[in-house]
C-alpha cells in the first residue's frame, strides 16, 4: 500500500503540520522531513479536518439505480468530501431485514469509496404499523446501531415508543423524520405568506415541533436515543433546547439547504426547491444557524436525496420532494457558518465528522489525525471558489437547489482508509481493501 506524506497542512485551521500515513493509519504528525517511498500531497493553505460523516443520505439501491446507486452516491460522498455514510432505509425494497442491510453494506464494501453503513426501517415497509427486525439488523454483518422511516414518520405514539425501547439494548437510536401527517395533508412547501400567496396547501411548522416535543418526551420517559432529522423551524430549536436542558438523549441535525435557502425561492415554482421538510423563512434559518453553532443543533447532515430528471422536472405538484447534497455541503457550510464567523473550521469538524461518526457508533470515523487513528482525512481549499453546476455534477441526478450559487471552500483531497478517493479535485480509483 502506498505511503502518503501530507505536507504543509493547516490542521482544524490552526497550526500548519505534516501528516504521514502508512497502511492505512496515520503514522506522525508535526514536522516531518522527507521520505522517500512516500507520495507527497502539498497541502499549503488547505484546512484538514477528519472526514466527514453523513448521518442522512438517499442512495436509491435496491430500487431506484436510475437514480442513485450505491457506488455513484459513494463516488459523490468522496468528492464532497466524506469518509462514511449513513444510507436511509426508504429504498425498494425498503431496509427492514437483515437481508437488504447486508446487500446495501457490501455494496458499499465493493464500491470502495467511502464506508456505506445502512440505516434500518423502524417498522415494516416503512407503513408505520409493526415493527420491523430492528434486532435482526442490528445483529447482522451490517450492525445497524440507527434506525428510521425517514420520508415517513412514525407517528403512532406507542409503536414509537417500543422502538425507542427495542434499541436500548445495543445502544441503538432512533432517527425521527418528524412531520405529524394529519397536519400537512396536501402540503407543498412552507405554510406562510409565500404559500399564501401562490395559493399552494402550506406545511405548518407546527407538525414538525409537535413530534419532536412528543418524540423528547418520550425518549426522556423510556431513557434511549432519539435522534431528529432535518431540523428546519425556529421552534424547532427552541424544543431541542428544552429536551437537552432536561438531560434527555437527544441529537439532531440540519440540513446545509436550510442553513441557505428559503420558502421565497418558491415563487419560482421550479420544483429543485422542493423539499420535505420545506425551505422556511429567513428568520427560522437565522435560529437553525444560531442553534448549530450553539451546539443545541448537533451537527450537519445533507438529506442527500437524488431524482431523476424525469421525476423532478413537472409541475411543482407532482414532483417529488429533494435535494442533492453530498457535493455541495461542505461549501455551504463554509459559506453559511464559517464565513459568517458563527464556528470555526473545528466548529466543522465537531458538527460534520466527530459528533455524526459518534451518534453512528462508526469507530473508524470522527477522529482528528493523531498516531495510530485510521487515516479519514479530508483536505479542504478555503479560497478555491466555484459554482455549482448541475452537469458537472459526478452521479445521475442534477436536483442541486445550489446550481449558479458560488461557494468559497471546496474539498480537493479526500483519504479513505490511508488512501485518496480523490486527489486534486479529482476521483481516483478508489482504495478497494
Ligand atoms: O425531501 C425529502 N426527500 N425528504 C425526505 O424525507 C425523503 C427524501 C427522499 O427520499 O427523496
Ligand atoms: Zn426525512
Amino acid at each position: 500500500m502506498t505511503s502518503w506524506l501530507i505536507k504543509g497542512a493547516n490542521l482544524l485551521g490552526r497550526e500548519t503540520v505534516d501528516v504521514l500515513i502508512d497502511d492505512g493509519t496515520v503514522r506522525e504528525v508535526g514536522a516531518i522531513g522527507a521520505r522517500p517511498g512516500s507520495r507527497v500531497v502539498d497541502a499549503d493553505g488547505q484546512v484538514l479536518l477528519p472526514g466527514l460523516v453523513d448521518l442522512h443520505t438517499h442512495l436509491r439501491e435496491p430500487g431506484r439505480e436510475d437514480a442513485e446507486t450505491v457506488a455513484s452516491g459513494s463516488r459523490a460522498a468522496a468528492l464532497g468530501g466524506y469518509t462514511a455514510v449513513c444510507a436511509m432505509a426508504n429504498t425498494d425494497p425498503v431496509a427492514d431485514t437483515a437481508g437488504v442491510v447486508e446487500q446495501v453494506y457490501s455494496l458499499g464494501q465493493a464500491a470502495g469509496y467511502v464506508d456505506v453503513q445502512p440505516i434500518g426501517a423502524v417498522t415494516v415497509g416503512l407503513a408505520g404499523q409493526r415493527l420491523a427486525e430492528l434486532g435482526a439488523m442490528a445483529s447482522s454483518a451490517a450492525k445497524v446501531r440507527v434506525f428510521s422511516d425517514d420520508g415517513h414518520c412514525v407517528s403512532d405514539a406507542r409503536l414509537m415508543r417500543r422502538a425507542l425501547e427495542y434499541v436500548k439494548a445495543f445502544d441503538g437510536v432512533i432517527a425521527q423524520h418528524a412531520q405529524e401527517p394529519s397536519l400537512t395533508a396536501g402540503a407543498q412547501l412552507h405554510e406562510g405568506a409565500v404559500a399564501a400567496k401562490l395559493g399552494l396547501t402550506g406545511w405548518p411548522a407546527v407538525a414538525e415541533e409537535a413530534i419532536i416535543a412528543r418524540d423528547a418526551l418520550l425518549a426522556g420517559h423510556v431513557g434511549s436515543r432519539l435522534h431528529v432529522c432535518h431540523v428546519s423551524t425556529a421552534g424547532s430549536v427552541d424544543i431541542l433546547r428544552w429536551a437537552k436542558s432536561s438531560g434527555w438523549n437527544v441529537t439532531a441535525e440540519v440540513c446545509p439547504h436550510h442553513l441557505l435557502l428559503t420558502d421565497a425561492l418558491a415563487t419560482t415554482y421550479d420544483p429543485v426547491y422542493k423539499v420535505n421538510p420545506p425551505l422556511r423563512t429567513q428568520s427560522d434559518v437565522d435560529a437553525l444557524r444560531a442553534g448549530l453553532a450553539e451546539g443545541v443543533i448537533d451537527i450537519v447532515a445533507t438529506d442527500h436525496a437524488p431524482h431523476t430528471t424525469e421525476d423532478k422536472e413537472c409541475e411543482w405538484a407532482a414532483a417529488p420532494p429533494g435535494m442533492l447534497g453530498l457535493e455541495t455541503a461542505l461549501g455551504v457550510v463554509g459559506e453559511t457558518m464559517v464565513a459568517t464567523g458563527l464556528i470555526d473550521w473545528d466548529g466543522v469538524a465537531e458538527r460534520m465528522s466527530r459528533r455524526p461518526a459518534r451518534i453512528a457508533g462508526l469507530d473508524r470515523h470522527g477522529h482528528d489525525p493523531a498516531p495510530g487513528v485510521t487515516a479519514n482525512l479530508t483536505l479542504v481549499d478555503p479560497g478555491a471558489a466555484w459554482t455549482v453546476d448541475p452537469a458537472a455534477l459526478s452521479g445521475p441526478s442534477r436536483n442541486t437547489p445550489f446550481r449558479g450559487i458560488t461557494l468559497s471552500s471546496k474539498v480537493t483531497t479526500t483519504f479513505f482508509n490511508g488512501q485518496p478517493t480523490v486527489l486534486e479535485g479529482a476521483l481516483t480509483e478508489g482504495s478497494k481493501r
